[in-house]
């Protein structure tokens, strides 16, 4: 039907007769002539028709929007003063011959270059959304990334091995998508929240390397960057320690930059332990874009009178913690009151803060409604801790840890980003040394990390044992600009260590046989030492992309409410369906 792309069509083809085929992006009409934008994948073409040909000219006139064209004429030059600089064809028009109107279109619901689409829209009408250059880029993007690291990892002997969607819950932390059996009345699979034990598995098998491009399904609170099913670069090896494991990522990582945008990445990636990510940066995937760091000032506020300082730098739980902003002084009032109601939706009970006017003026420099509450050595000590110079702000977070952490952390990035601090680039990380587990105080038990299945630092079950809350793990993330792209670890391949890891965890023998006999059994038939990482590529993709949300790099995402708008699932079925699955729904399904 055609012989060239719109897109690639430049003063190399002047005089050519040729064909195109594509939508009508815009029309114009002109002193009798028709312009016509002809879009397809590779961008857009200037189609003028001329009034000599009165039937084409006729056909021309009832051209809309998104009418779908076949074109047959002759490239030519633009006339002098006419040509469009923007456009990478802007030089040359198709003057048409012969015109094939190929489909009509009703008016779409949204001009591709309208501006603030409502999402919903988007979603129900992505075959047209989809149409926009930049969601063509995006989506070739995302393909050039599948492409180079599926040939990257063959190169390096990985194996792509497909796993099973229809299984066994695997604990990454999620709840689980259930999909009843029709065979087996009254029983479940659970579709992959990951292939973590499969991969182990497969390892077992002696695969040695595997990487599948695989879908997970989560079902949990959905955010920009959260998906109920979203797409792992998954990747499993044997006799490879963490070292050789996060070196390999680095280089594939480096190599796929280079590769897909053209950008050099300074290696080695900067590695930090998990306890300084929290102590510098009140978080485990810091963006270390953003030249702001929170500084620990409990031990100086231990005594004072001022309870809302002295009771959680006297917590062992609690910390208090200082973020110093350069030229943070002119912030106003207003500014300050938005940040104390942000930071207060991580839990935050307040944002005290000193605005250092002129230092040189002792006492009377910095400004503050917490001054009165707090003797001079204490604010000196403050001032010089920080290394506060006149014209900055301090904010203070007391509390639980915790939540100083989340609140600070993430006032931290608000900060940068309002204040125009983000330095661009691609500063990546590797966060290492996690503890192997958190304390859930109000169930007073333990919770994995990472998963079950990472090994801790020590190889001896007893010692692990004693220690739960001080050993820490096997595990890497990959962090880039503040998102978590990656994480894996060293897995346990003992079957000591993994029953201790079950134990601590508070899973009885009982449970661990039914939930993981598979695994415990396979344990015992010769499981090399082996590891692994799983990437997000919605993610990888979405920050190759500058995208804010990893739906605009996924071509049919689900809503907020993890529905699909376009085919309105999920949805109600027949009764008939049910009976067969031997269901019975405990509410009458709501009318639909
Ligand atoms: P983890 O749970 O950290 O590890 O997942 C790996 C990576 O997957 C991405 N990711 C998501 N992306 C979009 N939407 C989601 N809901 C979502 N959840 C996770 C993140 C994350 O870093 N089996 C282990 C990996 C291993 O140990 O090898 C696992 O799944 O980028
Ligand atoms: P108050 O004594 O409650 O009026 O608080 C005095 C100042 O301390 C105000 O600026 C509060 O925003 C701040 N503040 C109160 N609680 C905390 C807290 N937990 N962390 C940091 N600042 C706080």
């Amino acid at each position: 039907m055609r012989t060239h792309y719109c897109g690639e069509l430049n003063r190399q083809h002047i005089d050519q007769q040729l064909s195109v085929c594509g939508w009508v992006n815009r029309r114009r009409d002109h002193g009798g002539v028709i312009f016509v934008d002809l879009r397809d994948k590779k961008g857009m073409l200037q189609v003028v028709f001329d009034p000599d040909d009165a039937a084409m000219f006729a056909a021309a006139e009832t051209l809309r929007n998104e009418f779908v064209l076949r074109v047959e004429g002759k490239l030519r030059l633009r006339p002098e003063g006419t040509e469009n600089p923007e456009m990478a064809t802007g030089e040359v028009e198709l003057l048409a011959q012969k015109l094939e109107i190929l489909n009509a279109s009703e008016t779409p619901p949204f001009q591709l270059d309208e501006e603030d689409v409502h999402d919903d829209n988007r979603l129900r009408y992505r075959y047209i959304d989809l149409r926009k250059p930049e969601m063509q880029y995006r989506m070739q993007l995302r393909a050039r990334v599948t492409h180079f690291l599926r040939r990257w990892l063959e190169d390096a002997e990985f194996l792509d091995i497909e796993t099973p969607m229809l299984t066994k819950a695997t604990p990454e932390g999620a709840r689980d998508y259930l999909v009843p059996s029709r065979t087996h009345p009254g029983s479940f699979f659970a579709l992959p929240q990951s292939p973590q034990l499969f991969k182990q598995l497969l390892m077992m098998s002696g695969m040695d390397r595997y990487y599948q491009i695989v879908r997970c399904f989560r079902d949990e609170d959905l955010r920009a960057d959260r998906q109920p099913e979203f797409t792992q670069l998954d990747i499993e090896t044997s006799f490879m320690d963490e070292e050789a494991i996060m070196n390999q990522m680095e280089n594939m990582m480096r190599a796929l930059f280079g590769a897909v945008l053209e950008v050099d990445v300074d290696g080695p990636f900067l590695r930090m332990t998990h306890a300084e990510a929290m102590e510098r940066y009140g978080s485990d995937k810091p963006d270390l874009r953003i030249d702001l760091e929170l500084t620990t000032i409990s031990d100086l506020l231990k005594d004072v009178e001022f309870k809302v300082f002295s009771g959680p730098a006297g917590d062992p739980e609690g910390r208090v913690a200082a973020l110093r902003l350069p030229g943070g002084n002119a912030l106003t009032r207003k500014e300050i009151d938005d940040y104390t109601d942000f930071v207060g939706r991580y839990g935050a009970r307040g944002l005290a803060y000193i605005k250092c006017n002129d230092l040189s003026r002792g006492r009377e420099g910095p400004q503050s409604p917490i001054l009165k509450f707090l003797p001079d050595e204490a604010i000196q000590a403050i001032l010089e801790r920080t290394g506060a110079a006149t014209g900055d702000l301090i904010f203070f977070g007391a509390d639980k840890a915790h939540v100083v952490n989340e609140s600070l952390g993430a006032l931290r990035i608000k900060v940068g980003q309002d204040r125009g601090l983000v330095e661009p680039g691609w500063r990546f990380l590797w966060v290492v040394d996690f503890p192997m587990f958190e304390h859930d105080a109000r169930e007073n038990r333990w919770n994995a990390l990472h998963h079950p299945f990472t090994a801790p630092a020590t190889n001896d079950p007893e010692l692990l044992e004693a220690d739960p809350g001080g050993t820490l793990s096997r595990a890497y993330d990959m962090v880039l600009n503040g998102t978590e792209l990656g994480g894996g670890s060293v897995r346990i391949h003992n079957i000591d260590m993994q029953q201790c890891v079950f134990k601590l965890l508070g899973i009885d023998e009982q449970e661990a046989q039914e939930k993981f006999g598979f695994l415990l059994t396979a344990l015992k038939y010769g499981c090399p030492p082996h590891g692994g990482i799983a990437f997000g590529l919605d993610r990888l993709v979405m920050l190759m992309a500058g995208a804010n949300s990893i739906r605009d790099v996924m071509a049919f995402p689900k809503t907020q409410t993890a529905a699909c708008l376009l085919t309105q699932a999920p949805a109600p079925v027949a009764e008939r369906q049910l009976r067969e699955l031997s269901i019975r729904l405990r509410k009458p399904q709501a009318e639909t």
